[in-house]
C-alpha cells in the first residue's frame, strides 16, 4: 500500500508533460498469480519543455528490462517513478520498451488489473494504469494504443479490450491470443481490459447517420437473463444523444462489461464500458424500479462520457468536474426525457435534488468543503465527490437555463469544434458556452460566474417581500452570502438565477411586469442576483401576492423566505411549478419538525403536526389530478439527515424521535385515505418500470409502510397481515420489498419470518442478498437495537467486507444512512466504525475512505456525541499505516 507521502498537489503547479507518447502496444500474458506486460511505446519531447528527464509512474509493479531503441539503457526507481536520463536528444520519436509483472489475484484494492471470480478486470481512473506499467499516468497525455492479449483459452475464452478486434487465434499449450486496436487516441485511464469465462447479449443497430454498430452487454453465464434493461437503455442513450446534441457513436463496437467487485457504479473506458453489476442486471423478479431507473441513468452517463470525457478530456483532475458535472446534467437531462410527461420530469429533478441537499450541501459545509474545481488534494480518489457530480452538473444547468436550451446546443457545439480530441479544463468549457451566446447573461457576468467553479460552500439567499397597495407594486430584494469553507474565508457574490412566479391569494399566476417595461410578459421569468443585494419592482401588482422563487430549484442555493403558513399552504395547493409545490410541503415539514426539535417537549404519541398540515396532507394525497410518484413525495417528510442540517447543534436521538413522532402521527391521522391510497394504486399484472407504473407502487408500498407503522400502536393486526400476504405472493421485487420493508419498518413479528423467507427465495442472488442486509442495516431504529444485529449480520456466512457491494449494503447502510441507529450515546456506533475503517483500509483505501466521510459534520453534535466521534476519528487517525485517502480524510474533519 501506498503511505506515508502524503504530499498535496496544487492545481497552480501544473506543468504541462515534457513528452508526449504518440502510440503504445501492449502485450499482456495474463496469469493471476503473475502477469507479464511488454509496453512498447513511441515518445517524443515536448517541445514546448525544457528538456529533462523523463520520468514514468508505476506502483506496485515488478520491473524486469527497459529497451530505448532497443537497447539496454541506465535508468533510476525514485519512490514510485522510473527516471530516465540518457535519452536521444532533439524532438524526434524514440521507442522505449519495458518489461513488468505484477500479481492481479493480490490486488483487493480493484485498482489497476484485478481478478473478480475468474475474471480479469481492469480500473484505471484515475491512476490505476500506473498500477499496470510505467507510464506518463496523466489524462492530457493521449496516445494510440494497441494491445495484445494472451491467455489460457479454456480459462479466459473471452480476451476484451477498447475499439476494434483485428485478430485472434490459438497458440500453443492451449493459450490463445486477440489483438485489440483503438481508433481514437486516449488518456491512460480510459484503457480497459476483460478476460475470462462470459457472454453476451448483443444487438446491431443503424445509427441515424446509417452507420452500423454493434452492442455487447458481457455478463456472467447466468445471467444473461438479466440484461434487456440494460441493453434497451444503451439504445435509448446513443438515440438520445444523436437527437437532443447531435452526437454520434464513433465506434464499430461498444461494449458493457458487468463485474460484481467494482469501488464505483460504472467506468467509461473508451468502447469497454465496465460496470458494477448493480447497474446492469435487472429483472422484475430481482430489481426494484429504483434499479432500473438507475440503470437506465447509470448506462446513459457512461455512454454520454463517450463524448464529454472520452472525446473530450480533462487537462488535469482539478478538471474533474468537466467531465462529471456535464455528464451528470446530460444523464439527468436524459432520464427527464425518457420521463415524459411534466410531472414525470418534475419529479425527478425532485429526486435529484433531494440528492443535492442531503449529501452536497453536508460536504459543502463541512470539513471535505471543496470547490467543484478543487486547488489542492492529496489523494485524488477522495475528490469523486457530490460536489464534483452533483453540484457540479448544477452548475451546468444554470449555463444551460441562462443560455436557454438551443443556446446551450450551440455553445456545445462550439465546444467540440474547438476541443475535440484535446485535454482541456473547466473554464475552456464555461468560455465555450458563453462564446457561442454572446447575448447571453452568462456572457454579460461571465467572470463573476465562474466562482461557481471556484468559489466552495453553499450560497444562502434572503429574500423579502414588500407590497405596496396604494401604488400597486411588489419589491423584492435578494441578498446573497456564503459562509466561510476551509482555505476561503471571504466569498464573492455568485451569479444565481432565481426563476419565479407570483400568485394571487387564490393562488392564480399573476402577470409579471418589471418596473420600466412596456408590458407584462408572461407568468414566469428568471432574476440574475449577481451583487449581494439588488431590489426589483412589480408594478401593476394588484393584490398582495405570494411569491413563488427558485423555481425548479433554479441555482443550488439555500432560500430564505419569511413565508407564512398560509402562504406555504397557499403554494402547496396551487403553485403551478411542481418543485416549489412539493417544496412547500416540505418547507411546512421542517418548520414544525424544528420546532418540535427545539421545544424539548415529549413527543411521542403527541399530536405535533397541526391539523391544517395534516388536511393539506390529505388533499395531496386524495388530489384526482396529481401523479401518484409526485405524492409520494410530498407525503416523505424529510431526512433525519436533511433536518440535521438546520441546525446549529445536532442531538441526532431528538431528530429521530421526533421525525418518527411526526411519522406515527401522519400514519394515524391518515389512516383511511392510507387504506385509500393502497386500494386505488396497488396493482397486479404485467411489469413495467415506466414512470407512470413506478410512481403508483411508489405510493402503494408507502401507504403500505403507514398502515403498518400505524398498526404498531394501534394493535390492528390486518394490515401486517395484508402486508405479509402481499410479500409473499408480489410479482415484482418493487411490491415485494415494500412489503417487505413495511414489516421490518414496523418492527411487527412478521418480520422475522418475512426475511428469513426472502433470504431462502434470493441466496444465490447477490445483488438482493445486498437488499436483504441493506434493510436490516438502515430500519428505523428502536432503543438500540439496529447495532446488535448489525454486528451479528457481519458474522454472516454471507457477508464479505471484501466485496465493495457488500460492505455498503451492511457497513455504509449503517454508519452512513441511518443516523438515528448510529449515533448512540453510548458510542457504539462510532467504535463500529473505527473498527470497519481500519479494517477496510488494510485492503481497499478507496472504500474506507468513503466510509471515513461517515462522520465528516461531528463537529455540530451536542455532546455526548460529539466528544464521542472525535475520539473514534482521533482513534483512526492515531494509526501509523493509514493509506493516504484515509489519512486526507481524517486530518480534515480534525482540523
Ligand atoms: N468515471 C466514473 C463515472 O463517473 C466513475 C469512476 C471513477 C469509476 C473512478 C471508477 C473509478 O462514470
Ligand atoms: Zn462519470
Amino acid at each position: 500500500m501506498k503511505q506515508g507521502q502524503a504530499t498535496a498537489t496544487q492545481r497552480l503547479d501544473y506543468q504541462a508533460p515534457a513528452f508526449w507518447i504518440d502510440s503504445v502496444e501492449l502485450t499482456f500474458d495474463l496469469d493471476p498469480a503473475k502477469t507479464r506486460v511488454l509496453n512498447k511505446m513511441r515518445l517524443r519531447r515536448n517541445p514546448d519543455v525544457a528538456p529533462q528527464p523523463l520520468r514514468l509512474d508505476g506502483e506496485e509493479l515488478n520491473l524486469a528490462r527497459v529497451l530505448v531503441g532497443g537497447a539496454g539503457t541506465s535508468f533510476k526507481i525514485e519512490g514510485d517513478q522510473l527516471v530516465l536520463e540518457n535519452l536521444p536528444e532533439g524532438n524526434e520519436p524514440f521507442e522505449l520498451e519495458i518489461f513488468t509483472t505484477c500479481a492481479p489475484n493480490k490486488n483487493t484494492q480493484l485498482s489497476g488489473l484485478y481478478v473478480s471470480g475468474d475474471t480479469f478486470f481492469t480500473q484505471c481512473e484515475a491512476q490505476g494504469f500506473r498500477r499496470i506499467t510505467y507510464f506518463l499516468d496523466r489524462p492530457d497525455v493521449m496516445a494510440s494504443y494497441q494491445v495484445l492479449l494472451r491467455a489460457d483459452k479454456a480459462q479466459y475464452p473471452v480476451l476484451l479490450s477498447n475499439g476494434n478486434l483485428v485478430e485472434s487465434g490459438d497458440l500453443p499449450d492451449g493459450r490463445h491470443f486477440a489483438r485489440w486496436q483503438d481508433p481514437h487516441k486516449k488518456p491512460s485511464y480510459l484503457f480497459a481490459l476483460v478476460a475470462g469465462k462470459l457472454v453476451a447479449r448483443e444487438q446491431q443497430i443503424t445509427s441515424r447517420a446509417g452507420h452500423k454498430h454493434l452492442l455487447q452487454v458481457w455478463v456472467r453465464p447466468g445471467d444473461l437473463g438479466k440484461t434487456e434493461h440494460a441493453m434497451n437503455s444503451l439504445m435509448a442513450a446513443i438515440a438520445w444523444d444523436e437527437t437532443r446534441f447531435g452526437l454520434s457513436l464513433d465506434l464499430e463496437r461498444f461494449m458493457i462489461v458487468a463485474t460484481s467487485d467494482f469501488n464505483m457504479g460504472a467506468m467509461e473506458n473508451k468502447g469497454l464500458n465496465i460496470f458494477n453489476t448493480k447497474y446492469v442486471l435487472a429483472t422484475e423478479a430481482t430489481a426494484t424500479d429504483a434499479d432500473f431507473a438507475n440503470i437506465e441513468s447509470v448506462v446513459g452517463h457512461e455512454y454520454f462520457h463517450n463524448w464529454t470525457g472520452d472525446r473530450v478530456t480533462c487537462r488535469d483532475w482539478f478538471q474533474l468536474s468537466l467531465k462529471e458535472g456535464l455528464t451528470v446534467f446530460r444523464d439527468q437531462e436524459f432520464s427527464q426525457d425518457m420521463a415524459g410527461s411534466p410531472s414525470a420530469r418534475a419529479v425527478k429533478r425532485i429526486e435529484d435534488v433531494r440528492v443535492l441537499r442531503t449529501a452536497q450541501f453536508p460536504e459543502d459545509a463541512g470539513p471535505m468543503a471543496h470547490p467543484v474545481r478543487p486547488d489542492s488534494y492529496v489523494e485524488i480518489n477522495n475528490f469523486y465527490t457530490v460536489t464534483i457530480y452533483e453540484k457540479g452538473a448544477e452548475v451546468v444547468r444554470m449555463q444551460h437555463n441562462l443560455v436557454g436550451r438551443d443556446g446551450f446546443a450551440n455553445g456545445m457545439k462550439l465546444y467540440f469544434e474547438r476541443h475535440d480530441g484535446h485535454a482541456v479544463t473547466c473554464d475552456d468549457f464555461v468560455q465555450a458556452i458563453a462564446d457561442a451566446n454572446p447575448a447571453s447573461p452568462l456572457a454579460q457576468h461571465l467572470g463573476a460566474f465562474k466562482r461557481w467553479y471556484s468559489q466552495a460552500g453553499t450560497p444562502r439567499v434572503h429574500a423579502q417581500g414588500q407590497y405596496d397597495a396604494a401604488a400597486q407594486t411588489y419589491t423584492l430584494t435578494l441578498t446573497q452570502s456564503c459562509p466561510a469553507t476551509p482555505g476561503q474565508p471571504d466569498k464573492q457574490p455568485f451569479v444565481i438565477p432565481v426563476a419565479l412566479g407570483l400568485l394571487g391569494q387564490d393562488g392564480r399566476a399573476l402577470a409579471l411586469q418589471l418596473e420600466g417595461e412596456d408590458a407584462a410578459a408572461g407568468h414566469e421569468r428568471t432574476l440574475v442576483l449577481h451583487e449581494a443585494r439588488q431590489t426589483y419592482t412589480f408594478t401593476h401588482v394588484a393584490e398582495a401576492p405570494v411569491p413563488s422563487l427558485l423555481r425548479g430549484f433554479s441555482a443550488p442555493v439555500i432560500l430564505e423566505c419569511d413565508y407564512s403558513d398560509a402562504e406555504l399552504l397557499t403554494l402547496l395547493a396551487h403553485d403551478g411549478d411542481a418543485f416549489n409545490r412539493w417544496e412547500a410541503g416540505q418547507r411546512l415539514a421542517l418548520r414544525i419538525a424544528l420546532a418540535a426539535i427545539a421545544s424539548d417537549a415529549p413527543v411521542a404519541q403527541a399530536a405535533v403536526l397541526p391539523p391544517a398540515f395534516v388536511a393539506a396532507m390529505r388533499d395531496v394525497l386524495r388530489h384526482p389530478q396529481l401523479d401518484a410518484a409526485f405524492k409520494e413525495l410530498v407525503l416523505t417528510l424529510p431526512s433525519e439527515t436533511y433536518l440535521a442540517e438546520q441546525l446549529q447543534t445536532v442531538d441526532p436521538q431528538r431528530v429521530h424521535e421526533v421525525r418518527e413522532a411526526l411519522r406515527a402521527q401522519l400514519a394515524r391521522e391518515l389512516h383511511a385515505d392510507w387504506a385509500w391510497a393502497w386500494e386505488q394504486h396497488h396493482a397486479s399484472g404485467a411489469y413495467r418500470p415506466d414512470a407512470a407504473s413506478s410512481g403508483r407502487r411508489a405510493l402503494a408500498g408507502l401507504a403500505l409502510a403507514m398502515l403498518c407503522l400505524d398498526a404498531r400502536t394501534s394493535g390492528d393486526t390486518l394490515w401486517p397481515g395484508k402486508t405479509y400476504q402481499r410479500f409473499k405472493t408480489a410479482a415484482n421485487m418493487t411490491d415485494r420489498l415494500a412489503a417487505l420493508g413495511a414489516l421490518v419498518g414496523a418492527g411487527h413479528a412478521l418480520a422475522q419470518p418475512a426475511l428469513e423467507r426472502f433470504h431462502q427465495l434470493f441466496k444465490d442472488d447477490a445483488l438482493v442478498i445486498d437488499k436483504w442486509f441493506a434493510l436490516q442495516a438502515g430500519r428505523v431504529d428502536r432503543g438500540g437495537d439496529v447495532l446488535p444485529s448489525v454486528k451479528a449480520l457481519m458474522k454472516h456466512p454471507d457477508f464479505n467486507l471484501k466485496n465493495p457491494n457488500r460492505a455498503r449494503s451492511l457497513v455504509f447502510s449503517y454508519c452512513s444512512a441511518n443516523p438515528g441507529a448510529f449515533h448512540r450515546s453510548d458510542a457504539a456506533g462510532y467504535v463500529f466504525w473505527a473498527d470497519q475503517v481500519l479494517a477496510l483500509d488494510a485492503f481497499n483505501p478507496q472504500v474506507a475512505a468513503r466510509l471515513a466521510r461517515a462522520l465528516d459534520r461531528w463537529s455540530r453534535l451536542a455532546e455526548p456525541w460529539r466528544s464521542a466521534a472525535r475520539e473514534a476519528i482521533a482513534r483512526i487517525a492515531a494509526k501509523a499505516d493509514l493509506s493516504n485517502d484515509v489519512r486526507e480524510v481524517v486530518t480534515r474533519a480534525l482540523a
